[in-house]
C-alpha cells in the first residue's frame, strides 16, 4: 500500500513539538508539503524533515493532488477555514483543539466533513490519557451509575502565555475557557457521554491579564494587548436532568494550579486528577485507583489513531459533532457573561 502523504498548515511549537516527530517516526506516511504564514518557519521545518514542497499559502498547499491527509496547527482562527477547504479538496483532516472559536465555524467543519465523506478528527489529547480511557471504560461498565453532575477545571495560579496568540480574542474566540477550559470540558463532557445541553450560565473576568504589576510565573507577557477574559466559569443544564460546572483561568488567586474533571454519579464518582473512582461497597467507602497504567505519549496515541481511521476505514475517535456541542457550550458561556443571563443553548445551533 502507497504511503499516505501528508500536509501541514501551521508549523508553529504543538505542531513542530507534539505532531511531527511522531509523524516522521511512522513508516507508512512521508511528510509531504509544508505551509506555514512566517516562511523562515515554514523553512526551517521543511529543513529539517527534508520536505520539498513549502508553501506560505494553504489554498496552494490544496490544490496538491498527492496530499492525502492535512494536519491543521494553526492559531484557532483558521482552523475552520483551513479546515474546510482541505475537507472540500478531498483530504482528512486532523484539526488542533478547540475545534474553531465558535459553534458556526465548528458547524462549518462539520458539514465539510458530511459533504466530503473524509474523516475530521479533533485533537484533544487528553482524552488518550491511560488514566481517561480507564475513567472511561468504567462509566461505559456502569460504575457511575446515573451521572447527575460534573465538574471541568483548567485553572493557573499564574500561567498567561508569554507567547503565541492565546491572548487576542480576535484569533483566539476566547481566552482560557477556549485554550486550557476545553481540555477539560471535553474531557468531561466525553466521560458524561456528550449528553444534550440545554441552557449555561456564565461569567468572565479580565482581573490580571491586562495589569503589567502582576507577577506571572511564565514571565512578561503582552498585558498592553491582552483582550481576553483570564478567569471563566460557567454552569450548564442538560436535557437529561445532568448539570455541570466548568472554570478556567489563566491567573488566580489559588493555592495550587488545577486541571481535572470530576464526575458524580449514582453508582459511583471518579476525578482525572490523579485518576481514581469513588464507591461504596457493603456499607464502606472505596477510592480505587488504577496501578500500573502505560506510560505512553498521548499524541502519538492521537495521530496512531486518527491513522487507523483512515487506514481501515474506523470512526474517529475524537468527532467534530462532539466538539460541536462544546463549542455550543463555550458560546453560550461568553453570551451569557455579556448579557448577565441564563442563555438557552439550540440543538441545532447557535444560542437561542
Ligand atoms: N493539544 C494540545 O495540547 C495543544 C497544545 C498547544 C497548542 N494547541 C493548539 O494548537 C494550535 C497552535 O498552537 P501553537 O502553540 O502551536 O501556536 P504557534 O503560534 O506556536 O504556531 C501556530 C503557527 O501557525 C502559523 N499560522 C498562522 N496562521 C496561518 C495560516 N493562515 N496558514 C498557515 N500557517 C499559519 C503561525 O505562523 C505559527 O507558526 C492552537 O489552536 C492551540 O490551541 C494544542
Amino acid at each position: 500500500m502507497p504511503k499516505l502523504k501528508l500536509g501541514f498548515i501551521g508549523t508553529g511549537s504543538i505542531c513542530q513539538e507534539c505532531h511531527l516527530p511522531h509523524y516522521a517516526a511512522m513508516p507508512d506516511v512521508e511528510i509531504y508539503a509544508i505551509c506555514d504564514i512566517k516562511p523562515d518557519v515554514a523553512k526551517a521545518v521543511a529543513e529539517q524533515y527534508g520536505v520539498k514542497r513549502v508553501f506560505t499559502d494553504y489554498n496552494e498547499m490544496l490544490r496538491l493532488d498527492e496530499v492525502d491527509v492535512v494536519d491543521v496547527c494553526t492559531p484557532n482562527d483558521v482552523h475552520s477555514p483551513a479546515g474546510v477547504a482541505a475537507l472540500d479538496a478531498g483530504k482528512h483532516v486532523l484539526v488542533e483543539k478547540p475545534v474553531a472559536r465558535t459553534a458556526a465555524e465548528a458547524q462549518a467543519l462539520v458539514d465539510a466533513a458530511r459533504t466530503s465523506g473524509k474523516k475530521l478528527q479533533v485533537a484533544h489529547c487528553i482524552r488518550f490519557q491511560p488514566g481517561n480511557q480507564a475513567l472511561k471504560s468504567f462509566v461505559e461498565a456502569g460504575e457511575m451509575g446515573d451521572i447527575y453532575y460534573a465538574r471541568a477545571q483548567a485553572i493557573r495560579r499564574r500561567g498567561i502565555p508569554a507567547w503565541g496568540v492565546f491572548i487576542d480574542k480576535e484569533k483566539q474566540g476566547g481566552g482560557p475557557l477556549v485554550d486550557i477550559g476545553v481540555h477539560a470540558l471535553d474531557t468531561t463532557l466525553w466521560l458524561m457521554g456528550f449528553p444534550e445541553p440545554v441552557s449555561a450560565t456564565g461569567v468572565t473576568y479580565r482581573k490580571f491579564g491586562d495589569r503589567p504589576d502582576v507577577f506571572n510565573a511564565w514571565g512578561p507577557w503582552d498585558y498592553k494587548n491582552y483582550t481576553v477574559e483570564d478567569f471563566a466559569a460557567g454552569f450548564v443544564r442538560f436535557r437529561n436532568g445532568a448539570s455541570l460546572m466548568v472554570e478556567a483561568s489563566f491567573a488566580a488567586n489559588i493555592g495550587q494550579n488545577i486541571f481535572n474533571a470530576t464526575i458524580v454519579g449514582t453508582e459511583g464518582g471518579c476525578e482525572m486528577s490523579p485518576p481514581r473512582m469513588y464507591k461504596e461497597r457493603n456499607g464502606t467507602l472505596l477510592d480505587v485507583t488504577p496501578v500500573s497504567l502505560p506510560k505512553v505519549d498521548i499524541y502519538e496515541r492521537e495521530i496512531t489513531a486518527f491513522l487507523d481511521a483512515i487506514v481501515n476505514d474506523k470512526p474517529v475517535p475524537v468527532p467534530a459533532d462532539e466538539c460541536l456541542i462544546t463549542a455550543r457550550i463555550m458560546d453560550a458561556i461568553y453570551e451569557s457573561a455579556q448579557s448577565g443571563r441564563e442563555v438557552r443553548i439550540s440543538q441545532t445551533g447557535g444560542t437561542v
